[in-house]
């Protein structure tokens, strides 16, 4: 069997995949170790833009959160959208994946499994979040005002890099080979309410398979949703790509699909683990998208190649 190994996207992705690394090394279940390198992202009130609390809010200044969970053994999934005054999503996603005949639970919804379940309701805001929401977007605030603001009109022109980034996903691979992933984000900040992108959505932000490979996916969700993007990735592991060209196909396609659409590509990234323990990413272009590599005792940190929409 491979050394347990795990991925994670961002520079953020670097805390979970040292988190994720040490369980993996006391022999803990792939998914036990996927969710603890999430949750040390989610809790890290300094990660402002994009995962958990203290991240940028909706438009009408509140925060939501989503979150998936899946167990490459098995196949059994769990997620949550739209959830708000729950720390810690994944650890909710895992609970319906468990505690539930069912996949997918959302917003009050979800909220409701979650007091049931034991967590606790908590204030999801930071002095930082609401002071950004209220300086920098007032017309956010004026009544009615339900238009996307500029950068928002076309998905594609919406910014994620390495210093607006969002989603955490950690991918591992535990000492009995089995695989596991692990996906969590406040989603798009100054989102439409209501607006739910990739990330708790099984296939697109995340798919995890011990007979193929796991993938995940960060940037853009309404371009990722688009292509399945994940489920995609690990298809071509599945057919026989390496990680790194499954991830440069997903990239492709997403080129293609906004070519469709006249536009050009929005910013995504994608990352991948085959069941062999050999990693691969790939960004479109001006992602900068940067990822995580844990092994042994190391956790080192990696530029993805960007394809451009020629490539
Ligand atoms: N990739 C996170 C989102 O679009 O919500």
């Amino acid at each position: 069997m491979p050394d347990p190994i795990v991925i994670a996207t961002w520079p953020f992705g670097k805390v979970a995949a040292e988190a994720a690394l040490k369980s993996l090394n006391r022999g803990e279940p792939a998914l036990d170790a996927a969710l603890v390198g999430a949750q040390a992202v989610e809790n890290d009130y300094s990660v402002r833009t994009s995962v958990g609390f203290g991240s940028l809010p909706d438009r009408l200044g509140r925060l939501t959160l989503d979150a998936c969970v899946m167990d490459g053994k098995t196949l059994s999934c769990g997620a949550v959208a739209a959830v708000e005054h729950i720390k810690h999503p994944a650890a909710l996603a895992r609970r319906v994946m468990e505690k539930t005949p069912h996949v997918f639970l959302v917003g009050e919804a979800a909220k409701w499994f979650a007091l049931q379940q034991g967590f606790p309701l908590e204030v999801p805001y930071t002095t930082e979040a609401i002071k950004e929401w209220l300086e920098k977007h007032p017309d956010f605030r004026k009544k009615g005002e339900v238009k996307p603001p500029a950068p928002c009109d076309n998905p594609s022109d919406i910014n994620v890099d390495e210093h607006n980034h969002d989603t955490v996903t950690v991918l591992t691979q535990d000492k009995k080979g089995n695989l596991g992933g692990v996906c969590t984000t406040s989603g798009l900040a100054y989102k439409l309410p209501g607006r739910v992108g990739d990330s708790p959505i099984i296939g697109a932000g995340l798919y995890v398979d011990d007979l193929a490979g796991a993938a995940g996916a960060t940037g853009v969700g309404e371009e990722i949703i688009r292509i399945c993007g994940s489920s995609f990735v690990v298809e071509q592991m599945r057919g026989g790509k390496s990680p790194q060209e499954a991830c440069e196909l997903a990239c492709k396609r997403v080129s293609a699909a906004a070519a469709r659409r006249g536009v050009h590509p929005a910013a995504v990234a994608f990352l991948a683990l085959d069941p062999k323990g050999n990693t691969g990413a790939a960004c479109t272009t001006r992602t900068n998208f940067k990822y995580a590599v844990g092994r042994g005792e190391k956790v080192e940190m990696l530029q993805a190649k960007e394809i451009g929409p020629d490539a």
